[in-house]
């Protein structure tokens, strides 16, 4: 880069004393080859994490990584370009004749320095932001509270409960501030049940009520953590079955879809949850159309599930959930629709717009999972497109669910929070505009789960011990849900070097720049962030490491 060729001297200050009032992570090896630590947390020890404001001209990094670095702070000073130099960037911000140059050098080389030049090359990476180019604002990050989640929860002490609450929602935890919640049960649930299960066929839903789920476990969750958060905490609710009388097969599972004269019924189902938890002084923010409609129609899922073909659902938000959502005094609660993979998105949206448009007009916007992800993330700019009016939020995430996946609960895994960061990182470079996390805790085997679909969770509970370990993916989410507070704005960012580093960038509400960088490779990265046309950064990227960097470039 023309700056650093000139010869400019950079004093870079970087030093990593933890602030006194970080308590470190209590670390624990796994004892499995090729895994990471965890963090053991217990009644009296929880590692905290205070995100510290950068004084102007300066910024603060978080860095966590393969080796064992859990939030580790780093400080240093935004530089600024000879102005000549400045000067001359933005007379020639093509980047593709600087490509071309690189290119040219290339064609000259000898076959054996190639993985020498490569190694360079990838060793060796320039970003630049583009701050006036603004994108989605953010809404924020989150888990879900299942019945399994709040069951595992509860077994810890007062103590450790709270612990666990302020390590997730607190100022000193990774300050989550969305939350899902099952309408009823889901497969992270000891037993099968909905509400109204009785009488049969009662369309009016005389006998709607909580169940013990909701009374002991999950209202008391959600509870607290609205206690602890530091935000408003926002709330989305999905059904995964309605009561099996308003199934066409009359099962909590298999192939099934609402029969029709339940469709209203199936509307002032989620109305009345809208009552019961304002009942129990918890606001919903947003209900789904159902979770993974996609379920109720291939024949190999066994949990429960309802499933639509994208007329029916058309129909259904047309006539019966958007009205009766928008007539009544919940009409600000959002509706999101398809809640299922990002690769049914367009049929589904398309499908529900021919059978009735005014589907589209009632639903607020699209929530996508996780799961399948062998489509690209541009797929979801491409809907944001098709529908601009629309947000996008991810509302379902988890490792381990695939048959293939031999290892449910794969402790200590780096690989997995790995697998986090970079889909984080592609969701909201395409325009969603927040990530949530499935079972906010699990037990060491992955449930319970009354179908014996285990998979991982960010925290594992060890009821027995009284204690919980955060794994990798604790870290992963907190380097996002800590640093990009609700209203962030994403901006834009360009390399500007043949090598490049996975990365998303925001403008926060106080106007700091915050940037999200991974490094995948076993080697370590040199990284110029140049965040305008004078002033720059200088970073080193740990082998296998993620970073947070919080850059007060005033
Ligand atoms: C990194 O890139 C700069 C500018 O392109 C170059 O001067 C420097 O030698 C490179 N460093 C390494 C280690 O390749
Ligand atoms: C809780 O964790 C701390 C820090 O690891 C440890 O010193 C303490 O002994 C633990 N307490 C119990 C009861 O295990
Ligand atoms: C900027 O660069 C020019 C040309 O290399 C040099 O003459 C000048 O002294 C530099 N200015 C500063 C403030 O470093
Ligand atoms: C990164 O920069 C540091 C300090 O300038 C240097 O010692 C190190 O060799 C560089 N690493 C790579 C991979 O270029
Ligand atoms: C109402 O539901 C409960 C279970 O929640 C059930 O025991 C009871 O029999 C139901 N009442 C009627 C009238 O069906
Ligand atoms: C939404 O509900 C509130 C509370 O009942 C009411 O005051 C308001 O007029 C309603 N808004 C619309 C657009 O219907």
């Amino acid at each position: 880069m023309a700056c650093v060729k000139l010869g400019i001297v950079l004093v870079l200050f970087a030093f990593t004393a933890a602030a006194e009032e970080d308590l470190p992570c209590a670390e624990r090896d796994v004892g499995i080859e090729g895994r990471s630590i965890v963090c053991v947390c217990n009644a009296t020890y929880c590692d905290t994490i205070t995100r510290e404001e950068p004084a102007p001209g300066t910024f603060v990094a978080y860095t966590s990584n393969n080796a064992g670095l859990r939030f580790a702070k780093s400080y240093g000073y935004v530089q600024t370009i000879n102005a000549t130099v400045a000067d001359e960037e933005e007379e020639y911000p093509e980047p593709e004749q600087k490509d071309y140059e690189e290119d040219e050098r290339l064609l000259d080389i000898n076959l054996e320095d190639i993985p020498a030049i490569l190694e360079t090359i990838r060793s060796n990476v320039t970003l630049r932001m583009f701050l006036a180019t603004r994108h989605q604002f953010i809404e924020g990050f989150g888990g879900s509270v299942t019945d399994s989640a709040s069951m595992n929860w509860r077994k810890l002490s007062d103590r450790t409960q709270r612990n666990f609450i302020n390590t997730y929602f607190g100022a000193k935890g990774i300050e989550y501030n969305l939350i899902r919640v099952p309408i009823g049960g889901s497969d992270f649930s000891t037993h099968p049940y909905t509400y109204n299960e009785l009488p049969w066929n009662d369309g009016a839903l005389t006998n709607y009520s909580l169940t013990e789920e909701d009374l002991f476990f999950k209202l008391p969750m959600i509870k607290m953590s609205q206690q602890a958060a530091t935000d408003e905490i926002k709330i989305t609710a999905s059904t995964w079955s309605p009561p099996v009388w308003m199934k066409t097969n009359e099962k909590i599972t298999g192939f099934a879809q609402l029969k029709p004269e339940f469709y209203q019924s199936y509307a002032d189902y989620h109305m009345r949850f809208l009552e019961e938890y304002e009942k129990a002084e918890v606001k919903i923010w947003a209900i789904t159309t159902t979770n993974e409609p996609i379920n109720g129609i291939v024949p190999f899922v066994d949990f429960n599930s309802l499933g639509w073909w994208p007329w029916q659902l058309g129909r259904w938000v047309a006539n019966n959930l958007g009205p009766t959502i928008r007539n009544s005094r919940f009409n600000k609660t959002l509706i999101l629709a398809v809640d299922d993979q990002r690769y049914i998105l367009p049929i589904w949206l398309k499908g529900m717009e021919r059978e009735d448009p005014r589907s589209i007009e009632y639903i607020d916007g699209i929530a996508v999972h996780y799961y399948g992800n062998f489509v690209p993330g541009k797929i979801l700019t491409r809907i944001q497109e098709m529908y601009p009016g629309k947000i996008l939020l991810s509302t379902e995430a988890c490792e381990g669910p695939m048959p293939w996946d031999l290892l449910k609960v794969a402790i200590g895994s780096w690989r997995r929070a790995r697998r986090y960061t970079t889909s984080i990182i592609e969701d909201l470079n395409n325009f969603v505009v927040g990530w949530m996390d499935w079972n906010l805790c699990l037990d060491p085997g992955g449930g319970p789960n009354w179908v014996h679909n285990y998979v991982d969770a960010p925290i594992l509970v060890y009821a027995d011990k009284d204690e919980f370990i955060k794994q990798p993916m604790y870290y992963a989410m907190g380097h996002f849900s800590k640093f990009i507070p609700r209203g962030s704005r994403r901006v834009q960012v360009a390399r500007r070097s043949l090598g490049t580093l996975e990365n998303v960038a925001v403008l926060t509400p106080k106007g700091n720049v915050v940037i999200v960088l991974q490094n995948r490779r076993r080697h370590e990265v040199n990284t110029t962030i140049r965040i305008s046309s004078r002033k720059y950064i200088e970073l080193t990227m740990e082998p296998e490491s993620i970073k947070t960097v919080e850059i007060n470039h005033n």
